[in-house]
C-alpha cells in the first residue's frame, strides 16, 4: 500500500488530520488499532476552544456540533463555600467555549471520512515506522493476523501517549511530571446541577461539575493515585461530591443514575523534538497534560492544522520552511498549556502532603484571581485557548 501522507491512530488528531489533507487534495492512509465502537464510545475530553470550534467549522464537521453542542460563556471556580463566576467574552473580547464531547467530534470525522476520505482501517495495529529519515518512510503494520507495509512521503503518529511512533524518534529529550493523585470521572443521567462548569477547591480534593447535554451529567472528583473505580459505590461518590461542591446559598447537588465510572491518572509529559525527518508526532503522541485545564484534545487539533498547513505550503511552494518549523511552532502553543494545566491543577488540588500553608496560598490564589481583572484575564485567555501557529 502507498500513501502520501501515514497516519497512525484515529483519535481526534489522526481524524483531524486525515480530513484537513482530503480538503487540500493531499491523500493519505489511517491507521486505527481498535474497533469503531471503541474509538466511538471512549469518555474523554468535553472542552472545545473557540479555536477548534471554528477549526472544525472550517474543516466542514461543524455542523451537527453547531446544532447540539453548548456554547459556554464562562465558569464558576469554587471555595470556601464562596462561587465566583469567570465572564470569558466580556474578559476575552468575545470569545468563547464550546461543550461537545470528544466522543461526538470522533463519530462525525469518522462519518465524514468514511463517505469522502481515503481509506480509515479500523482493527489494524502500526507495529513500527523505518525509514524515517529517509524521503520513503514507511509504517509497518498488521491486520487480520498479517503483516504489511505502508509506504508513505510523511508519517504523521497521532497515536497517543501508548503509541509506537515516538520510540522512532531517536535523541528525544522528554519532560516530566506525575501527580499523586487521579481523577474518577462519571456519567450520570441527570440534568446538570448547574449551567456552566463548577470547578470546586476543598480541603477533602478538587472536583469538577461538567456535562454532555441538558440530561446527562459529568463529574468529576479528585482520589488518590491507583485507586480502583469500584471501590466507590454510587451513593459514596454523590455524597462526596455534594460535600465538596457545599455553599452558603441554596445551591444543590441533583444526583441520578451513574451509567459509566473510571479513573484517570494525572500526568504532564512533554516529549521534544515532535519531528525526526519525515515522522512527525501530534497530540497526545508527543504531549499529555493534567486534565484540569482541559486542553489535551486542543492541543492535538492545533499540532494537525500547523502540520497541514505546512504540507499544503510545501505542495504549493515546494518549501520546507514550515515543516522544519514544525516542532518549535508546536512546543511553544504546547509549553503555555503545560504552564496553564499545571497551574489550575496546583491551584484546584489537595495533595496528600499539602501543608495547611499551602492551602492558604491556594486561597490566596483564588482570591487573587476573583478580584483582580488582570488574573482573571489571564485565566479566561489561557482556558478560551492559545492562538494556533
Ligand atoms: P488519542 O485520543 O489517544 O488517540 C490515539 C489513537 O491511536 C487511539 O484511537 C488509539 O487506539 C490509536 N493507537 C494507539 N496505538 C496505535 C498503534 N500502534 N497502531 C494504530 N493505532 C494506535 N482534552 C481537552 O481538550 N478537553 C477536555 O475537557 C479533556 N478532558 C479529558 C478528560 C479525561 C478524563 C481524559 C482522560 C482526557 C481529557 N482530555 C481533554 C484529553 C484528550 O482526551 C486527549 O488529549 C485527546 O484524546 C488526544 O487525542 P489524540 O488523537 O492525540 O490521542
Ligand atoms: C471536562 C473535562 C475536563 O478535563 C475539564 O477541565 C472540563 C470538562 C469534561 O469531560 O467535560
Amino acid at each position: 500500500m502507498r500513501t502520501t501522507v501515514g497516519i497512525i491512530g484515529a483519535g481526534p488528531a489522526g481524524l483531524l488530520l486525515a480530513r484537513l489533507l482530503h480538503n487540500a487534495g493531499i491523500d493519505s492512509v489511517v491507521l486505527e488499532s481498535r474497533d469503531r465502537a471503541y474509538v466511538e464510545r471512549r469518555q474523554r475530553a468535553g472542552i472545545l476552544e473557540q479555536g477548534t470550534v471554528d477549526v472544525l467549522r472550517g474543516a466542514g464537521a461543524g455542523e451537527r456540533m453547531d446544532r447540539e453542542g453548548l456554547r459556554h460563556d464562562g465558569i464558576e471556580l469554587r471555595f470556601d463555600r464562596r462561587r465566583h463566576r469567570v465572564d470569558f467574552p466580556a474578559l476575552t473580547g468575545g470569545r468563547s467555549v464550546m461543550v461537545y464531547a470528544q466522543t461526538e467530534v470522533c463519530k462525525d470525522l469518522i462519518a465524514l471520512q468514511l463517505e469522502e476520505g481515503g481509506p480509515l482501517l479500523f482493527e489494524t495495529e502500526a507495529l513500527a515506522v523505518e525509514g524515517a529519515d529517509t524521503d520513503r518512510p514507511r509504517v509497518r503494520f498488521r491486520r487480520e493476523g498479517a503483516e504489511d507495509v505502508l509506504e508513505c512521503d510523511y508519517v504523521v503518529g497521532c497515536d497517543g501517549f501508548w503509541g509506537v511512533a515516538r520510540s522512532a524518534v531517536p535523541d528525544g529529550r522528554t519532560f516530566e511530571r506525575t501527580y499523586p493523585f487521579s481523577w474518577l470521572g462519571i456519567l450520570a443521567d441527570v440534568a446538570p446541577s448547574h449551567d456552566e462548569l463548577v470547578y470546586a477547591r476543598h480541603d477533602r480534593g478538587f472536583a469538577l461539575l461538567s456535562m454532555r447535554s441538558p440530561s446527562v451529567s459529568r463529574l468529576y472528583l479528585q482520589v488518590p493515585a491507583d485507586t480502583d473505580a469500584d471501590s466507590w459505590s454510587d451513593e459514596e461518590i454523590w455524597d462526596e461530591l455534594e460535600r465538596r461542591f457545599e455553599t452558603d446559598d441554596d445551591w444543590s447537588l441533583r444526583r441520578g443514575p451513574i451509567t459509566q465510572k473510571s479513573v484517570t491518572p494525572m500526568r504532564s509529559y512533554v516529549h521534544e523534538p515532535m519531528r525526526h525527518g519525515r515522522l512527525f508526532l501530534a497530540g497526545d503522541a508527543a504531549h499529555i497534560v493534567p486534565p484540569t485545564g482541559a486542553k489535551g484534545l486542543n492541543l492535538a487539533v492545533g499540532d494537525v492544522v500547523t502540520f497541514a498547513r505546512a504540507l499544503a505550503h510545501r505542495t504549493a511552494t515546494g518549501s520546507d520552511d514550515l515543516l522544519d518549523a514544525y516542532s518549535a511552532t508546536c512546543l511553544r502553543r504546547v509549553w503555555q498549556a503545560e504552564r496553564f494545566s499545571y497551574d489550575m491543577t496546583t491551584l484546584l488540588h489537595t495533595a496528600p502532603d499539602a501543608t495547611p500553608f499551602e492551602g492558604r496560598l491556594q486561597l490566596a490564589r483564588l482570591d487573587r484571581i476573583t478580584s483582580s481583572r488582570a488574573a482573571e484575564t489571564d485565566l479566561a485567555e489561557a482556558y478560551t485557548g492559545f492562538p494556533i501557529g
